[in-house]
């Protein structure tokens, strides 16, 4: 029996569980502008915003989507789509300025609104400690490839859970740290904009090390009604045909882009093959007797960030990479079909593969897409409206993805649309949308697009029709 069988009828042909989560998800430097505002420092994403050719247009998160000063109208528009969940980032430089010693009271008590009217309004707080902010001190200190980064983040997280412990729901650890280790450390197209292929397996390492410490802190800090959890962007890795040259490159990229992370955290070791793979590059020296298990310290849940599949066939990829230890051995291969407006291709199996692979991967482990959405290009027409039939096509098809991994009997417990807000998409600035909400950002005006009154339906009904 599936969770699916226990459900009373509703108006939707597809219905999700009776308990599913519905959620929205944002992240802190991407919204909450406010950048120097209360004591918040200088993070990474500041820094590297202002350094000139990083980020599209020269945009920068100083003002974003002033989430900072408009937070209760943000709520209010969660309550109107009726979430049962929010998911957002605290800003590590805004609760500890410098990334060592006492938070800060005013950044903390942001937060402390925040939570207290998200549940007011009945709507779960679903925490995520680090969404790439680091504190720029912490960077010029040697940033994540350096080991006291990880305790630093441990100090952090048990610093936010004193103080919002009693009412967020759900932590999350870390979000993506693929996208902070090998984005940032090793492509550099993220901050801190660094290249070098031992810095991005270090930071790697010290993420793993960093979540496990964090969830240690956040054991002895919160109620034990707490969820404890951590958000990995697992790439849904494809051959491109069934030769054992592009099977192997498949191979390689799973081990660097997804086991990287699910070893340690849910097996307590490193993959073997990625140690092979990274021999070159690595002896893997930093990691220390003990790590891999405070990496694994035992979590309630497993989030998983999908935005699209990725077709791999043996050759090369250009440097710098961001996959240590694989780029002579793999290229990317574009596969025909609709894309977004971040030119990602649209393939909804590729989530159905992912939380099937998970099912059998990581039997007992509940499961939450944590991010799922598209940017397109959306604009408010004359009447005001914001007509974006893409973005609801791009949800329906991975909702209904979901849903057909929950028939297949992966626990998948919730759904978090990525974004409540158009808001700074990193390297691409202001131009790529990916909100349900429109923000004009001159003005600050919050318009619903259609895929918002969408998916206000589609809770209110519990699934898809159709
Ligand atoms: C994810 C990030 C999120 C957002 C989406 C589009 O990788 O976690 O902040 O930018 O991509």
């Amino acid at each position: 029996m599936t969770a699916l069988d226990a459900r009373p009828r509703s108006g939707a042909t597809l219905r999700f569980p009776e308990r599913f989560r519905w959620g929205t998800a944002t992240a802190a430097y991407q919204i909450e502008g406010a950048a120097a505002e209360d004591g918040r420092t200088p993070s990474i994403w500041d820094t590297f915003s202002r350094t000139p050719g990083r980020v599209r247009n020269g945009d920068t998160g100083d003002i974003a989507a002033d989430h900072y000063h408009r937070m209760s109208e943000d709520i209010a528009l969660m309550r109107r789509l009726g979430v049962t969940d929010y998911r957002f980032s605290l800003a590590w430089p805004r609760v500890q300025p410098t990334g060592r010693g006492p938070a800060a009271r005013k950044g903390l008590d942001f937060y402390r609104r925040l939570t207290d009217e998200l549940c007011r309004a009945g709507i779960r707080p679903v925490a995520t400690l680090y969404h790439w902010d680091l504190p720029q001190e912490l960077e010029d200190a040697g940033g994540w490839p350096d080991r006291e980064t990880a305790y630093r983040f441990a100090e952090y997280a048990g610093l936010a859970a004193e103080a919002i412990g009693d009412r967020v729901a759900t932590w999350t650890t870390l979000n993506e740290p693929w996208c902070a280790a090998f984005l940032g450390y090793g492509s550099g197209v993220h901050a801190p904009g660094r290249t070098g292929a031992v810095d991005s397996l270090r930071a790697a390492h010290h993420l793993n090390l960093a979540h496990g410490l964090a969830v240690q802190a956040l054991r002895g800090a919160v109620p034990g009604t707490a969820e404890v959890s951590l958000t990995l962007n697992l790439h849904a890795v494809r051959a491109r045909t069934g030769t054992p040259q592009d099977l192997d490159a498949a191979r390689r990229i799973d081990a660097v882009g997804n086991r990287i992370f699910l070893d340690p955290v849910f097996r307590g070791r490193l993959p073997e093959d990625l140690v092979g793979d990274t021999a070159a590059v690595t002896d893997w020296a930093f990691v220390r007797d003990g790590d891999l298990r405070t990496a694994a310290a035992p979590i309630d849940s497993l989030g998983i960030n999908y935005y699209s599949p990725t077709t791999v066939t043996a050759g090369s990829s250009p440097a710098p990479s961001p996959w240590a230890g694989a780029e002579r051995h793999v290229r990317f291969v574009p596969v025909p079909g609709p894309r977004t407006a971040m030119d990602w291709p649209v393939d909804a199996g590729g989530l159905h593969e992912l939380l099937l692979r998970l099912r059998d991967d990581l039997p007992g482990v509940p499961l939450v897409v944590t991010e799922n959405g598209a940017a397109y290009e959306d604009y408010a027409d004359p009447s005001g409206q914001v007509r974006d039939p893409e973005r609801v096509e791009y949800l329906r098809a991975h909702l209904a993805a979901v849903h057909r991994a929950i028939e297949d009997g992966a626990d998948v417990r919730g759904y978090f649309l990525w974004s409540l807000l158009d808001n700074f998409e990193w390297a691409y600035g202001y131009s790529k949308r990916f909100g349900i909400v429109h923000v004009d950002f001159p003005t600050q005006r919050r318009t619903f697009k259609d895929s918002a009154h969408w998916y206000a339906e589609v809770i209110a009904r519990g699934g898809l029709t159709g």
